[in-house]
């Protein structure tokens, strides 16, 4: 079997990608074209794949190396795997989570615009998401196109930014969100970090915008003058022209490339409704800032 590629069109973001069933081996040649997929499209899309979460790490670990959950707010885990983020308003006994529970309030973060993992030095390349259970409306997930968005800029503002170094903090979109009670445990994982406002895609040679909810402030510039700048560029690397609105359907698994989008959940009734997504995400070869400008061993100008 070989993969097909239906893409919404050439130069937009979000492709289907058919003729693959994820429950088995995937052979090198699809594995290169489903990656030459998200290259172009960004944010392709694999309908009916109803898979475990050991299907779903071996398919993903054919695309570098997985990150561990970064989870800070539930008590007990509801999946045993490491490597499987649990987005899903569901506790570790199987029930709703309630007004008062922390994940709930942590989950919220997802409805801002943001990048998967820029607060971590090394960010996250690709999230996988796949349907388990979805609402029976709403609860869409959105992306935009930060190299479109990029395209557009007028060229003075491209040259203002070229050279930009913004640091990202989880603690910066959790506060966005009312949340802020973090443990010194959580600190002392999750440090503050540096990365670059302008990164080259390297699989497409195309610049791309790297924002986020944990963007928070330019480096060398008044806080607030930066964040400023942050919230503008979001806003116009938003705009309906460069966004994918995806409307889940049970088995659909997603794959987004974090250097090149950003994205976010829409709000649903969760208090009425379920919604289990499970989450894989292969790790970036490197920080953006040492990738930028070399500073990687063995990788010198790989961005350059
Ligand atoms: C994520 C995420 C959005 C959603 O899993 O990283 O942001 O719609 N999910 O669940
Ligand atoms: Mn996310």
């Amino acid at each position: 079997m070989t993969v097909e590629i239906l893409a919404r069109s050439e130069n937009l973001l979000g492709a289907q990608v058919r003729g693959v069933d994820l429950r088995k081996p995937v052979s090198p040649q699809d594995v290169a074209a489903i990656t030459q997929a998200i290259n172009r499209h960004a944010v392709i899309v694999f309908p009916g794949q109803f898979i475990t979460d050991e299907e779903q790490l071996v398919f993903s670990r054919q695309f570098g190396k997985l990150e561990r959950r970064t989870s800070y707010a539930r008590d007990k885990e509801r999946i045993e795997h490491e490597e499987i983020n649990d987005i899903s308003n569901i506790d570790y006994e199987n029930r709703l989570l309630t007004p008062g529970d922390r994940q709930r309030a942590m989950n919220d973060g997802n409805l801002l615009w943001h990048t998967d993992g820029t607060f971590k030095h090394i960010p996250s390349m690709l999230s996988m998401l796949h349907a388990r259970e979805i609402p029976p409306e709403a609860g869409e997930t959105e992306f935009a196109d930060m190299r479109a968005a990029y395209d557009a800029l007028p060229q003075k503002m491209k040259d203002e930014l070229e050279d930009l170094i913004v640091e990202h903090s989880v603690y910066r979109s959790r506060s966005q969100v009312g949340f802020a009670n973090f443990n010194d445990e959580v600190f002392a994982r999750l440090p503050p970090v540096q990365q670059v406002m302008i990164r080259l895609h390297p699989g497409s040679g195309r610049k791309s915008l790297c924002l986020a909810s944990h963007a928070d402030y330019v480096i060398g510039w008044p806080v607030e003058k930066g964040r400023k700048l942050l919230q503008d560029l979001i806003v116009q690397a938003t705009q309906p022209q460069f966004v994918y609105s995806h409307r889940w359907s049970v088995g659909d698994l997603v794959i987004w490339d974090n250097r090149c989008t950003m994205h976010r959940a829409r709000p649903y009734d969760d208090l009425k409704h379920r919604r289990v997504m499970h989450r894989t995400t292969v790790q970036d070869i490197a920080n953006t800032v040492e990738l930028r400008y070399g500073k990687v061993p063995g990788l010198k100008s790989a961005q350059q």
